[in-house]
């Protein structure tokens, strides 16, 4: 039963005081819970599931060859749509090996029997990974309903890693050694956001602790006072997170998952892969597999 209890909700809110949020006024980041009830239990997903920089562990979590195949709905405005696409040329460009692409994103086929549904709703959102064999519509939320937006570089990025299968940057199992969790600063109810997953379950693809990560929290995430909820531990002065775009750690990140660049071998028996997958195969089918990020927005200088 220990799935059981493991569940996660992870859900990253952003207050405006990320780089990439142009913002006028700086203030506590508002509390999920006074957004309507978006953070519900169908925003979960499992803590077996989890691997990255934070990668999926299971192989059968990477999308065959790179190629995510996408269908952009008409819920998306034109303009964002454009921006949504950059941000995806970007990725392409950045994770590319000796000029050879490694990730792809394309608009599906008739062919393509698993793709991305990339919608706006509620919230930032995304399926993790690829999830072989699943029955279910992957979705891509982005929200535009000003004063919130998801329509953002770094944040279409993030959520697109969520896509790859990439997790927070701050589950990684090393964490503490990195960050300390200020758990008296944390809005009461939502510190399983702040869960650390085990070595079992994540795989660090051989590279470092990345504060900079665009897969970050941001060091006043769910904080109920205005004090931070997580520090750096070594380079203090380190701005945790940020939404600009991938870090150098997140593009050598996704090539190594994709296996474009070679990772050191991880050592996960084939034995704890099969005990893996059976959780997340029953956990699927009772609740699903998303990663919900929410953003808050008080200006617009773009
Ligand atoms: C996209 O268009 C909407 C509606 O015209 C506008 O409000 C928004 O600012 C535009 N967004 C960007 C990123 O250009
Ligand atoms: C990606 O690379 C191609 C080919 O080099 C280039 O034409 C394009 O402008 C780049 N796009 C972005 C968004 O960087
Ligand atoms: C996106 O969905 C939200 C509700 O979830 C709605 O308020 C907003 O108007 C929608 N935006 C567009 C561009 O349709
Ligand atoms: C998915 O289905 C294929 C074909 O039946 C099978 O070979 C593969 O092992 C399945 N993957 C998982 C994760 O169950
Ligand atoms: C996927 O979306 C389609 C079309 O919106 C819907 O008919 C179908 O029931 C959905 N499937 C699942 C498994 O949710
Ligand atoms: C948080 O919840 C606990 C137990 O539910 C309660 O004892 C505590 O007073 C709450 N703290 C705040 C700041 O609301
Ligand atoms: C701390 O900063 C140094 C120098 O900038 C850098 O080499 C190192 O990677 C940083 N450590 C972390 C954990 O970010």
């Amino acid at each position: 039963m220990k799935w059981l209890v493991a569940f996660i909700i992870l859900t990253t809110f952003y207050p405006n005081s990320l780089d990439a949020v142009p913002t006028v006024e700086k203030k506590h980041p508002v509390n999920p819970e006074q957004m309507g009830g978006h953070y519900q239990g169908d925003m979960v997903f499992p803590e077996d599931a989890a691997t990255k920089g934070a990668a999926s562990r299971p192989t059968w979590q990477h999308w065959p060859s790179g190629v995510i195949p996408y269908d952009m709905t008409s819920s998306i405005l034109s303009n964002h749509s454009a921006l949504i696409l950059d941000a995806m040329r970007r990725m392409e460009n950045l994770t590319k090996v000796n000029d050879r692409m490694c990730i792809q994103f394309r608009p599906k086929t008739n062919t393509d029997p698993i793709f991305i549904t990339i919608k706006n709703g509620t919230g930032c959102s995304a399926h993790v990974g690829y999830l072989q064999n699943f029955t279910l519509n992957r979705t891509l939320t982005l929200m535009y309903a000003p004063p919130y937006t998801c329509m953002i570089t770094g944040i279409i990025q993030h959520e697109l890693l969520h896509i790859l299968g990439f997790f927070h940057e701050q589950s990684r199992p090393d964490r503490d050694d990195y960050v300390s969790i200020q758990w008296e600063n944390i809005i009461n109810g939502t510190e399983f956001n702040f869960a650390k997953y085990s070595v079992d379950d994540i795989d660090s693809l051989g590279l470092p602790y990345d504060y900079g990560s665009v897969m970050h929290y941001a060091g006043n995430a769910f904080t109920s006072n205005g004090q931070p909820t997580i520090i750096a531990k070594r380079n203090i002065t380190s701005t945790l997170g940020q939404r600009v775009g991938m870090s150098s750690i997140d593009i050598a990140e996704v090539q190594r998952y994709y296996g474009c660049l070679t990772a050191p071998t991880s050592s996960l028996s084939p034995k704890l892969i099969t005990s893996i997958s059976l959780k997340l195969v029953l956990l699927i089918f009772h609740i699903g597999l998303f990663c919900i990020d929410l953003v808050k927005m008080n200006t617009f200088n773009f």
